[in-house]
């Protein structure tokens, strides 16, 4: 069975503030930064296109396909599209034995063809060795070309502060990533809304800021940052 590591997703691991403020006399210290966190999400929503994902275009069509991430052994999930336009999302690991199952299929359901186990499209146990359901997640049409997928837990909380380095003042981004992941730095201008702007880092906290997308690793990486303009919102942006 073929699975499609080409999940979109970019979901904002957290937003922050900032705002060039006066340290000491207005007008006559150093600017430096100041940091408030707005918001810090804990579900990763990945959207699925139909267009990537022709399989989800018709009823009873399903697909089995790779999450980086997803907190689970096996990092597979199905999804599959029911009459009625309704979605089922289910990790694909067989409460058995942990090998995954194959994508719905009509009177057949989810099979595990390890020991034979069955599971409704919900991921209730329809035959054992079985004995549990599959976890299952949300999921949300948008009406036309594409389905949601939503997985708690997912979320990342982010270290911020700012620093003081050799090449001034950094605002320093700390957390945790997915290995094979890509984050990016987005300033805005207005929270969920306006023109973002993808910003250059550095990796070091001195370092160029060069760098515009990082790879993640999953261990804890720092990112270095200097916003743009005098305020605005920075984002961690996961792809
Ligand atoms: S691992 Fe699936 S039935 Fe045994």
């Amino acid at each position: 069975m073929k699975t499609n590591p080409t999940f979109q997703r970019r979901d904002v691991l957290r937003t922050l503030s900032y705002g060039a403020v006066c340290a000491g006399m207005c007008g006559a210290g150093p600017m430096r930064w100041l940091l408030a966190d707005i918001h810090a999400g804990e579900t990763a929503v990945y959207r699925m296109s139909f267009d990537e994902f022709p399989q989800l275009k018709n009823s009873y069509g399903s697909v089995r396909l790779n999450v980086a991430g997803i907190p689970s052994a096996s990092n597979q999930i199905v999804v599959t599209r029911m009459p009625g336009n309704q979605f089922y999302a289910v990790s694909a690991k067989c409460t058995h034995r942990g090998v995954a199952v194959d994508p719905f299929k009509k009177g057949k359901g989810l099979y595990c063809r390890a020991h034979g186990s069955q599971f409704d499209v919900d991921g209730r146990v329809v035959r054992g060795p079985a004995r549990s359901a599959l976890k299952s997640y949300d999921t949300s049409y948008d009406g036309s070309g594409s389905v949601s997928v939503a997985f708690p837990n997912l979320g990342y909380s982010v270290a911020t502060s700012v620093i003081q380095t050799g090449a001034g003042d950094r605002v320093a981004l700390s957390f945790k990533t997915i290995s094979g992941m890509k984050y990016t730095v987005m300033v805005r201008d207005k929270l969920g809304g306006g023109d973002a702007e993808a910003v250059q880092f550095a990796t070091t906290p001195d370092g160029p800021l060069s760098a515009s997308r990082f790879t993640g690793n999953g261990k804890t990486t720092t990112l270095y940052l200097q916003p743009v303009g005098d305020a605005g919102f920075i984002q961690v942006v996961r792809e």
